[in-house]
């Protein structure tokens, strides 16, 4: 049983894919408006001599016949190149034609090729003018301040092909350059075991997680990671968008749980007795209040909730990571048809019931039996 819709703040990801294709995130953040991003750029290419030991060459200059580009066969001096630039490379690489007619392409390759790779050969790999961990930063200042920046990074930015590993710096049919959709670049790293991150800890296999529990949580079912987590780097717990406790216990302050109350009404967890803001609750007694609103060790969401996806309803999880070694705490939820119930490990077995018994009068039925 889900609950009912209303209940939610942001609708948005409930539709779901269509609309993070079109809809994303504000694109142009403050320090780009300050220094746009230069469209291309003017890179010397002046082939490199041999002795140098250049690492990548392109084949027609390797040939010798400077005349496949340039006006005269003379290396010496092979006078102007015989087009525009992108014409010139396009005669030859016609695959890049479609390429870059795809639905989301790459300003700077519209423009000039030359803005990253050497028509004759260079110091780095695919004849890039500059390191590949660099390559791009150099031009995507904002988002390069980021990275520098932020205190949880993502070596999903460092390792293999970095930027592009989720983008094709040519073209792609997926918004934002993007290889494939954010989900299945994220369930590709993300599907295997062992993945530490940078204090030593083995990360969840999500293709696993997710194959075992049927239960998703509303964004994750509609494939939407970027719902709560930031590709590139970020100041928060596990690199979300907003503040998540990072702990079992804190003490209850809704600005800690920003994340979830940008979807969720944090009415849910304010005030001690309800009969509708939450079905966590025994009669009006409400155990999310119980539970998290606490000035001291208040139970973070994550001592009953997997935010990714549970095998129980309500996105109940089966153990939570306990204490300084993390060993695992059963939860041991039993759902039943007025409430539920949590058996021995947090506490003694305790069961709720949020289903409101109307007041009917109490027959008065005359009896002589004594009073108990
Ligand atoms: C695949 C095409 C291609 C081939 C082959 C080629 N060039 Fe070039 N060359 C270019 C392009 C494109 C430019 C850049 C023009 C610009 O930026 O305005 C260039 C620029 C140059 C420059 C000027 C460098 C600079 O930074 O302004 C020199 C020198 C040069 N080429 C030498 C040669 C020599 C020598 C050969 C043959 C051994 C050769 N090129 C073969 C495409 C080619
Ligand atoms: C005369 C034909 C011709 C022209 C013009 C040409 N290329 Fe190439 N290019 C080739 C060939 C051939 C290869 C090698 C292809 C292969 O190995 O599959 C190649 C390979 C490349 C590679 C891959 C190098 C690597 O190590 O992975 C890049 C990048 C490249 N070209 C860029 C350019 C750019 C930029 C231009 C325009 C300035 C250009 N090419 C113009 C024929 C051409
Ligand atoms: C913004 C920088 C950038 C621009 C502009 C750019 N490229 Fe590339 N290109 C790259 C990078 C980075 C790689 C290496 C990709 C990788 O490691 O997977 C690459 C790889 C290539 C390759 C070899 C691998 C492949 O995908 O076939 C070719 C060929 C190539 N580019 C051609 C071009 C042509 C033609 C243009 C202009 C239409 C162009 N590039 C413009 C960054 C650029
Ligand atoms: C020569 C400068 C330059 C370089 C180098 C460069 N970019 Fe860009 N990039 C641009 C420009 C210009 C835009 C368009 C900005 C805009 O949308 O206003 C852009 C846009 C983008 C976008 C957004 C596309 C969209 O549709 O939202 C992505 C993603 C991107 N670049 C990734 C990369 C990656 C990855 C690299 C390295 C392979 C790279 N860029 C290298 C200039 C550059
Ligand atoms: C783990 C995958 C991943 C890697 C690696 C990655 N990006 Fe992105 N990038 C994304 C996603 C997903 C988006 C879509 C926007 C969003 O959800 O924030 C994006 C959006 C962008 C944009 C357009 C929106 C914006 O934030 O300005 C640019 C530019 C960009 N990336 C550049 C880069 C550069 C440069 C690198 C390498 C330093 C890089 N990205 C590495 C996943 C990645
Ligand atoms: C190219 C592989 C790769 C891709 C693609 C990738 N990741 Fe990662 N991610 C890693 C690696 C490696 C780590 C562990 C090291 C670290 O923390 O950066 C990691 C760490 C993380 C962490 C934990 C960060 C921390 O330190 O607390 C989160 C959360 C995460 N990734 C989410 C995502 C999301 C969401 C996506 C899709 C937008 C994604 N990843 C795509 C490789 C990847
Ligand atoms: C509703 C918000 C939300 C969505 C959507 C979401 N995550 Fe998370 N993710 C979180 C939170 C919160 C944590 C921290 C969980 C904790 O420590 O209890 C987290 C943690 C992670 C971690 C670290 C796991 C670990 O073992 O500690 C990875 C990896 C990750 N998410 C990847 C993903 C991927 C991949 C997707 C898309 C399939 C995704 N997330 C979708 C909120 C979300
Ligand atoms: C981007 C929006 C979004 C964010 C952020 C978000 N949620 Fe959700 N949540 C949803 C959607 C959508 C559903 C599915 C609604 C439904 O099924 O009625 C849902 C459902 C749930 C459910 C199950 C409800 C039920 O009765 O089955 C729980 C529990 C939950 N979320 C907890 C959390 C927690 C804890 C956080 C913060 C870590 C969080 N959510 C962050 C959108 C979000
Ligand atoms: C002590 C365990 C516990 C904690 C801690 C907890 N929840 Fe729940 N939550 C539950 C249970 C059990 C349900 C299922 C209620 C039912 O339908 O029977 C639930 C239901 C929900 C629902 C579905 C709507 C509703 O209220 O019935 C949402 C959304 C939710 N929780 C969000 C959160 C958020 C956000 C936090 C952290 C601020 C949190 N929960 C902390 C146990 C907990």
């Amino acid at each position: 049983m889900h609950s009912p819709l209303h209940q939610l703040k942001r609708l948005g990801t409930v539709a779901g894919l269509g609309l993070f294709l079109f809809n994303v995130m504000p694109l142009a953040s403050a320090a780009d408006a300050a220094t746009p991003i230069p469209k291309m750029r003017k890179n010397d290419v002046t082939p490199i001599p041999d002795y140098m030991k250049p690492v990548s060459a392109h084949a027609p200059f390797q040939d010798g016949d400077c005349s496949l580009c340039h006006q005269r066969k003379d290396a010496k001096d092979p006078g102007p190149i015989n087009k525009q630039i992108n014409l010139l490379c396009l005669d030859c690489h016609d695959d890049f034609v479609k390429i870059l007619a795809r639905k989301s392409s790459h300003e700077p390759a519209r423009i000039n090729c030359v803005s990253c790779h050497s028509p004759h050969n260079s110091m780095y790999p695919h004849l890039l003018v500059e390191d590949p961990g660099t390559l791009c930063l150099s031009c995507h200042t904002s988002i390069s301040n980021l990275v520098a920046n932020a205190s949880v990074k993502h070596d999903a930015l460092t390792t293999g092909a970095k930027c592009a590993n989720c983008h094709n710096p040519h073209g792609a049919n997926v918004q934002h350059l993007l290889n494939k959709l954010p989900y299945d670049l994220c369930v590709g790293c993300h599907g295997v075991d062992g993945v530490k991150d940078h204090d030593g800890k083995t990360l969840t296999n999500m293709k696993q997680l997710l194959a075992d529990n049927l239960h998703q949580h509303g964004p994750v079912e509609s494939k939407d990671c970027s719902a709560c987590h930031l590709p590139h780097g970020g100041d928060h717990f596990r690199l979300l968008t907003k503040d998540y406790p990072a702990t079992f216990y804190s003490p209850y302050d809704p600005k800690l749980y920003d994340l979830c109350f940008d979807c969720h009404e944090e009415s849910m967890v304010k005030d001690a007795k309800t009969t509708t803001l939450t079905k966590f609750r025994n009669g009006d007694q409400n155990l999310h209040f119980v539970h998290v609103n606490k000035d001291e060790r208040g139970r973070t969401c994550r001592a009953c909730h997997e935010v990714h996806a549970s095998k129980q309803p309500h996105q109940i999880r089966d153990a939570v990571p306990y204490g300084h070694t993390g060993y695992l705490l059963k939860v041991n939820f039993t759902k039943t048809d007025t409430g539920g119930q949590c058996a021995e490990t947090c506490h003694v077995t305790r069961s709720y019931t949020n289903v409101i018994v109307p007041l009917i009068p109490p027959t008065v039925v005359a009896t002589n039996a004594p009073a108990k």
